[in-house]
């Protein structure tokens, strides 16, 4: 069968790719998957169960030729003999969350710390260990190990590894493969502070620097021999996953390059005591939906999302809060943004005072629950005289004369537009995969507010439209 690579379509066309991946939060590789499903009239259940059925063919296989079916980037992970090696196994899942197919070479060092089996079972894939392996060396496994992958982690680098790197030795697996690798190469050092800071490792690490190869951590802190600290721990997995991300994503193209969104989504919930709060019946969807187009339009995108229950968008920033003053604070936390979007439908009153302890039901009568206002999130942002972002919009949830109290917001809360939608029940906005909206735009210097009526669509159509419309409005204001 005829094979695709994403990385040589034209970059319109990824960039469409991206768009609908990320708007169905899925990888590139299985939005193609699911396009050329759909163009088959393939249903998607009966490729999942031929998935299902392929995968002991794969584990039972230990050649290289086993990892064809990787659907995101392939990192060969090479884990040397060091302390921080169990780390590295932490490592594989962090990476296979971000949709990585992960194969491991363990060093004959690694194998004191921990079992190929371990790594294994945690890869879904077999374990590399020897050069001189018959079963994966019948056709140069090395090479391919060094080739057949996007870029090599090595986690933990230990001094020695890094001493042979810098001077070209080849007499294990992993040295093998690196010196036999044309991909990018990150190293997360460990190490005593002592081994670290030795002149030797200095110039090996300045020698590896100088050859290209990229370096993270080592962080500081406590070593796990008794009562020795400093720097020399290894980066933790997550921080070198995200390391690995940068590198293997390529540059973001989009018409949104360069520019910060903020977002926030969901509904607030305020706490009543421990155990209670008061909500509202927002899913989220509309606010993650547009950060997901924004993010696939090249944006830098923090979403500031209430509690609710959708995964996070690809390649966004997100920051989970549970009430209106905690989504306050991120907010402001998280400026300066170039667009502030507030889709957030954020509780107007919270109670005056909460309970420590959980209220008890007793026989003298029902609690007082008196309530207060809650910070106005849009209209603090709309007003900020320093760090305002130059545009600003708003959502208006209204269930009655949309239009006008949709026009009345925007007047009052200073922000440039509002997205006004109708969410009255018979409509099944709130929680719903479908919208219809209003957008209200300020005139500039006192102009007339423009008001353009979208027809009803799914909420991914209405935030890849909302993202367009900005787009073409900083584009239009880049270019007087
Ligand atoms: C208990 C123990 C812990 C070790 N921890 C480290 C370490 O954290 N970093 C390091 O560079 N070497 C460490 N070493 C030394 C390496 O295991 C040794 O240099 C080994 O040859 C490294 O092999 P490799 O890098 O090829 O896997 C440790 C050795 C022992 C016995």
């Amino acid at each position: 069968m005829a094979s695709l690579t994403v990385r040589k379509l034209d970059e319109a066309l990824k960039a469409q790719l991206r768009l609908r991946a990320a708007r169905h939060g899925r990888s590139v590789e299985d939005e193609v998957r699911t396009i050329l499903r759909e163009a088959t009239h393939e249903g998607a259940p009966q490729v999942r169960r031929q998935e299902h059925q392929r995968a002991p063919e794969i584990k039972s296989m230990p050649t290289l030729s086993s990892v064809a079916s990787s659907t995101g980037f392939k990192v060969t992970l090479i884990i040397g003999g060091g302390i921080a090696a169990y780390k590295a196994l932490d490592l594989i899942r962090r990476l296979k969350e971000r949709d990585v197919h992960v194969r491991c070479v363990l060093t004959r060092g690694a194998q004191q710390f921990v079992t190929a089996l371990s790594a294994s079972a945690l890869a879904h894939e077999h374990v590399y260990t020897d050069l001189f392996d018959p079963k994966s060396e019948f056709d140069a496994g090395h090479i391919r190990l060094a080739r057949d992958c996007d870029m090599i982690v090595v986690a933990p680098a230990t001094a020695d590894l890094m001493a042979k790197m810098a001077h070209g030795h080849a007499d294990d697996l992993a040295t093998a493969i690196l010196l036999a690798s044309n991909r990018p190469v990150l190293l997360a050092p460990a190490m005593n502070p002592l081994m670290w800071n030795n002149p030797s490792t200095r110039r090996n690490l300045a020698q590896l620097k100088t050859d290209g190869i990229l370096v993270i951590g080592p962080n500081a802190g406590e070593m796990a021999e008794a009562n020795e600290a400093g720097i020399g721990r290894m980066a933790e997995p997550i921080e070198i996953a995200n390391a690995a991300m940068e590198i293997l994503r390529p540059a973001p193209v989009g018409p949104l390059v360069g520019k910060r969104i903020l977002i926030t989504a969901g509904p607030t919930h305020e706490p009543i005591d421990p155990v209670r709060y008061i909500a509202n019946r927002s899913s989220g969807k509309q606010g993650f939906a547009i950060a997901a187009s924004a993010a696939a339009a090249g944006a830098n995108v923090t979403l500031v999302s209430g509690p609710v229950g959708l995964n996070d968008p690809p390649g966004v920033r997100v920051i989970r809060v549970e009430a209106a003053r905690d989504m306050l604070r991120q907010v402001e936390d998280a400026l300066p943004a170039d667009i502030a979007i507030f889709a957030a439908a954020v509780a107007d009153w919270r109670v005056a005072r909460e309970g420590d302890q959980k209220i008890k039901k007793t026989s003298s009568g029902m609690p007082p629950l008196q309530l207060v206002e809650n910070p106005d999130i849009l209209a603090t942002i709309s007003k900020l005289k320093q760090k305002r972002p130059p545009l600003v919009i708003g959502f208006a949830a209204e269930t009655e004369h949309l239009i006008d109290n949709a026009m009345s917001k925007l007047l009052r809360k200073g922000c440039d537009w509002i997205v006004a939608n109708d969410v009255s029940p018979s409509g099944g906005v709130m929680g719903g995969d479908r919208n219809t909206v209003h957008l209200l735009m300020k005139g500039k210097s006192g102009g007339e507010t423009k008001i353009e009526s979208w027809p009803a669509m799914m909420k991914d159509d209405v935030a890849s439209a909302l993202v367009d419309r900005i787009a073409r409005e900083i584009s239009a204001a880049e270019s007087t």
